[in-house]
């Protein structure tokens, strides 16, 4: 298939036409050039292949696959080889389904913990959410399968989502909303991306140039294609004309007629249209060439590693007294609904169709006792439950509540209305902790919820929503066969009052403001000093890990320069383990806004009892840098930096410091407003002010007699605040003099 000859012998109307979907989920064929239709799926978390005709609800069936854990687990790995290992099962799955692109990851920020959909996204925190998700898409790629990142960009809640605007400042939007995208674009090499339903400041992202043109391909240097979200184009000639590529679903009335009307009056030109064509072509003709038809799947050994991932996600949050692991002596007993039928996925484009979920109780077998407590379908308390419940737990040495979010609670479509579990779960974990000390919970869900009874209970441990395996995954964790090795991609605030967004969502009228900024998650906790039940980063295991020697290859850098950063890592417990290695950075002097510290670097460790390594990092410029809307880049501002290695952005174990030299001046422009403080911190004007100030009376007067106490303070402070124009006033220079120092310190 030679592309550029396909486009030459195309008709407007064919190339108009080919922007747009044959049906749900397959782009059109021309048949007449010999360009064959194509099929993509939803992941990301497994294949949905629909089976006969698609439709949105997935009221059509799914075939029957495995469900590995979602984001929200997957992320907690802090493993960038689990994401490998995925994307290589998913791959080979997609190739012997005939599926050419899998729709995922999902990228989306989790600003407030009620967001519906958080199970299918991975953090708080976008460097995480952007290492994990490059990981996935090179090794699903690297299946010869098309990885679709979504959705782009600022799509991080459910209420209005198909119409509503985020709004929000450049700099948020640069260093929290869009990184995680930046890295699997430019890293991951994504070949495509589904741009959101959403607008970003009133402008929808299906029509936004800066978005889909500026900053993907012309600062990105991405030749991925724009597919829309289902259904999120308004005006198809505008989105054309902005960067946009494949409308879906499409289907027979999708003829692109508008693109042609476009063309034709001149509003769009062909050229344009012409990109979008060839990027399309160039999708099928990778999926043509890349396509294995003897590619066969090995489910039970999807099945294996599906087990084998959920042990690798789940996050140990408490273990007092060294309650878990559990012998297998100790009497337990299982209490739940969902040790019976555990809650491994969220609801809507995601949902994998799976014939068995595995159960703890069906794993753990005769070995332990059961009663249900809680009907999961309902809130309020079903007192023969809660009593069963108590009864067993009397009897038991030790008591594991399996608890966690009802599926109506998370799903597309829909936020949460609260960050509470249902009421009687919360009961029932007082309940059978009041009467049993050795009382662990497991929680089951895609996002954080509040736990009234924390201080209760010595030991918890969360699966997230890890897949159709979390059942036996969660017996190996608690049982010690596997170490928790999991890490908090997001942190748990004790109340959703708590949370940085909670002024501000969803919105009204449409239109929610990201007001609270670049303070997301840890970066707003963290800042404020606030308690939070786990902060991001924790994770506790089975074995403990010590932190020693962390140096740098350098004490004095500038942003081009690169540092290299190690550590030596020990594990001093009895047991192997692994645990994630996490690099921080905190800005000490700045002179803009900055959260106290911000994940740079992780590496996970896997080591035996008493066994070190060291693990290495490099940083450059981005590690040190914000976004500044001056020069619209990333910028660093001279100073001291701290390099600090943690288990979690509470629980730093050590720091080093690095002075950074940026080698970028930033435009400075001096007006009648600029103040005397400004440009002190101005090289030119430092040296012109000073001048005049050492000169002038301006410098030493003595009022402390009139002015009281704190004068020179606040003589201080007044003076830094006074702008030029003030010194006209003040008799101190002529206008005249004014507009030639003015000139001058512009010059
Ligand atoms: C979702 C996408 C999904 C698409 C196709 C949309 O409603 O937002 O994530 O890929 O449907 O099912």
């Amino acid at each position: 298939m030679n592309v550029n000859e396909i486009l030459a012998q195309m008709t407007l109307e064919e190339k108009a036409a080919f922007c747009s979907g044959h049906d749900f989920w397959h782009t059109k064929s021309i048949e007449r050039l010999g360009v064959p239709s194509v099929m993509m799926c939803d992941g990301p978390h497994g294949l949905r292949k629909q089976e006969g005709e698609g439709d949105h609800l997935g009221i059509n069936k799914s075939i029957e696959t495995v469900c590995y854990p979602t984001a929200a687990a997957l992320a907690s790995s802090f493993d960038r080889d689990v994401m490998r290992q995925l994307g290589d099962a998913l791959g080979q799955e997609c190739q012997a389904e005939d599926v050419a692109m899998l729709l995922g990851p999902g990228l989306n920020i989790k600003r407030s913990p009620l967001c519906g959909r958080n199970f299918e996204y991975f953090s708080e925190d976008p460097y995480l959410a952007g290492e994990m998700g490059a990981a996935y898409v090179q090794a699903l790629q690297g299946q010869g399968i098309a990885a679709c990142a979504k959705h782009f960009a600022c799509n991080d809640q459910e209420t209005l989502r198909m119409s509503g605007s985020s709004n929000l400042d450049e700099r948020t939007l640069r260093e929290i909303y869009l990184p995680a995208f930046e890295a699997v674009v430019k890293k991951g090499k994504t070949r495509s991306l589904m741009c959101a339903y959403n607008a970003i400041n009133g402008t929808f992202c299906a029509e936004n140039k800066a978005l889909l043109t500026d900053i993907l391909r012309d600062e990105w240097k991405s030749d991925a294609f724009v597919v829309t979200d289902w259904g999120a184009i308004k005006d198809r000639a505008k989105g054309t004309a902005a960067g946009l590529d494949l409308e879906m679903p499409g289907g027979p009335n999708a003829t692109g007629e508008e693109i042609v009307e476009a063309v034709q009056s001149g509003t769009l030109s062909e050229a344009d249209l012409d990109k979008a064509v060839l990027r399309l072509l160039q999708f099928v003709k990778d999926s043509v060439e890349q396509r294995r038809p003897d590619a066969s799947i090995d489910r039970d050994a999807c099945r294996k590693l599906a087990r084998k991932l959920a042990g690798e996600c789940a996050v140990l949050m408490k273990n007092e007294g060294g309650l878990l692991p559990l012998k297998e002596k100790q009497k337990a007993a299982f209490i739940g609904e969902f040790a019976d039928k555990p809650r491994y996925q969220g609801a809507g484009s995601s949902h994998i169709n799976v014939p068995h979920a595995v159960s703890a109780l069906e794993t753990a077998g005769d070995a332990v006792l059961y009663a249900r407590g809680y009907d999961a379908h309902s809130d309020t308390t079903d007192e023969v439950l809660l009593n069963e419940a108590i009864d067993m737990a009397k009897k038991a040495e030790v008591a594991v509540i399996f608890a966690g979010l009802p599926d109506a609670f998370e799903t597309e479509g829909a936020d949460r209305d609260h960050m509470r579990l249902p009421d009687n779960q919360n009961e029932l974990i007082a309940a059978v902790a009041a009467v049993n000390p050795n009382t662990v919970v497991v929680l089951h869900g895609g996002s954080p919820v509040e736990l009234p009874w924390l201080a209760q209970v010595p030991a918890v441990l969360c699966v997230y929503l890890g897949g159709e395996q979390v059942g036996a995954a969660t017996v190996d964790l608690l049982y010690g066969k596997v170490n928790p090795g999991g890490h908090l991609a997001e942190t748990w605030p004790i109340r959703l009052q708590d949370n940085p967004s909670y002024l501000n969502f969803p919105g009204e009228e449409g239109i929610v403001t990201y007001a609270e900024g670049n303070y997301v998650g840890y970066r707003y906790y963290d800042k404020k000093e606030m308690p939070v039940n786990f902060c991001f980063g924790h994770g506790l295991s089975y074995t403990r890990f010590a932190y020693s020697n962390l140096r740098t290859d350098k004490e004095k850098m500038t942003d081009q320069d690169t540092l290299t950063v190690s550590v030596d890592v020990k594990n001093v417990g009895s047991v192997a383990g692994k645990t994630a290695v996490q690099l921080y950075v905190r800005d000490t002097e700045s002179t803009v806004r900055r959260p106290v510290r911000e994940l740079k670097a992780f590496e996970k460790a896997e080591l035996q009892p008493g066994e070190m390594k060291t693990v290495t990092f490099v940083l450059d410029k981005r590690a040190f840098a914000y976004w500044e809307p001056k020069c619209h880049d990333f910028f660093v501002e001279n100073g001291e930096f701290v390099v600090e290695i943690g288990e979690s952005s509470r629980d730093i174990r050590a720091s080093r410091s690095v002075r950074v030299e940026g080698t970028v001046v930033l435009p400075f422009t001096v007006t009648e407003n600029t103040t005397i403080g400004q440009l002190l911190k101005h090289p030119k004007g430092k040296e012109i002010i000073g001048n005049m100030m050492r000169s002038s009376a301006m410098s030493h007067v003595d009022q402390t007699d009139t002015m009281g106490e704190g004068s020179e303070r606040m003589m201080q402070g007044m003076m830094m605040g006074i702008q030029l124009g003030a010194l006209v006033s003040y008799g101190r220079i002529s206008r005249k003099q004014l507009k030639e120092l003015i000139a001058s310190l512009n010059a």
